[in-house]
């Protein structure tokens, strides 16, 4: 089965089970509503990749990590949006949850999908308890404190940022769970595959300043421009719009020459030249007219 009709039927079975009688019914739709239509997948895809060159020996396995991953990655928008957070009306072309459904079910929401994902993995324990056990743990890790999304948002109420910390926290977190879950799922060690998710996380950091500097909000189904209002380091504006590209380029050749022995090796090379692709700006990908400017 194509990995996006993979992943579609993980998160559809899991939202099914959280919807079941006798739910609240506003609640049940927000769940829905949060999940669907997604965005890029980018996640879960990464992860069911890393699990194919591994070998894909439980898919089903797989199949689960994937839509835990994408799940917590759903409620962490959920989260962000809200205007205690970044205060966004629009997320995926359409009202914020918030917007939507009001801030309390929004709230819940996010904490029940919080909460699924960590479900469907105790469940996919009766495929592999081991695997399932060190999938939860590294999805715990990159969820919480001090290493996870809750840590990245946290450095947003500091006075003095740590950088790096903070990017790493917030973006790559979720990026070193993808390679990690993927490894795990297919009965590999999950360590070696660290350094890989977090340059795909550091240079999906670029792309996401790229895109939020030149786009605008109908083309990116959220509000742009987020950066500079809330005063934010960012990649553009330390190395302009070339520097960063060039940045983002950089970054993804060194997530190659990362890639751990595995039989999926050039494929999943080929894997992430195809996600560089993606997250170029439209203007500068490879066969349009205009060229990195200032190159
Ligand atoms: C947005 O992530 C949040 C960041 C970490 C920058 P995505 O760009 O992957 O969002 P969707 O899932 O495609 O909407
Ligand atoms: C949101 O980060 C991603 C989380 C880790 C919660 P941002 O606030 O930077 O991303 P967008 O622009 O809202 O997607
Ligand atoms: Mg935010
Ligand atoms: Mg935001």
């Amino acid at each position: 089965m194509p990995f996006d009709d993979r992943i579609e039927t993980a998160i559809s079975r899991a939202i099914r089970n959280g919807q079941a009688a006798p739910s609240p019914g506003k609640l049940a739709s927000a769940l829905q509503y949060t999940v669907t239509p997604g965005g890029a997948r980018i996640r879960p895809k990464i992860l069911l990749s890393v699990s194919a060159a591994c070998g894909d020996d439980n898919p089903e396995l797989a199949n689960a990590a994937a839509a835990a991953l994408e799940l917590i990655h759903c409620a962490s928008l959920v989260h962000d949006d809200l205007p205690c957070f970044d205060d966004a009306d629009t997320r995926r072309g359409k009202p914020a949850v918030h917007r939507a459904f009001g801030e309390p079910l929004a709230v819940l929401t996010g904490d029940s999908l919080i909460i699924m994902a960590f479900s469907v993995l105790t469940h996919a324990a009766a495929l592999d308890s081991a695997r399932a056990i060190e999938l939860l743990k590294v999805l715990a890790e990159r969820t919480g404190m001090p290493n996870g999304i809750c840590a990245g948002q946290g450095w947003e109420s500091e006075e003095v940022i740590d950088l790096s910390a903070y990017h790493r926290a917030k973006t790559g977190a979720l990026f070193i769970a993808a390679t990690q879950m993927g490894a795990i799922a297919a009965g590999q060690d999950g360590e070696q595959w660290e350094d890989l998710g977090a340059r795909i996380g550091e240079a999906f950091q670029v792309a996401d300043d790229l895109r939020d500097a030149l786009y605008d909000e109908e083309t990116l189904g959220k509000p742009a421009g987020q950066d500079d209002l809330h005063g934010r380091p960012n990649a553009v504006a330390e190395l302009g719009v070339a520097g960063a590209i060039r940045r983002m380029k950089d970054i993804l050749s060194g997530a190659i020459s990362s890639i751990p022995k595995c039989p999926g090796e050039a494929m999943l090379a080929k894997m992430v030249n195809a996600q560089a692709e993606m997250l170029t700006p439209i203007k500068w990908r490879a066969g349009q007219a205009s060229h990195i400017p200032g190159e």
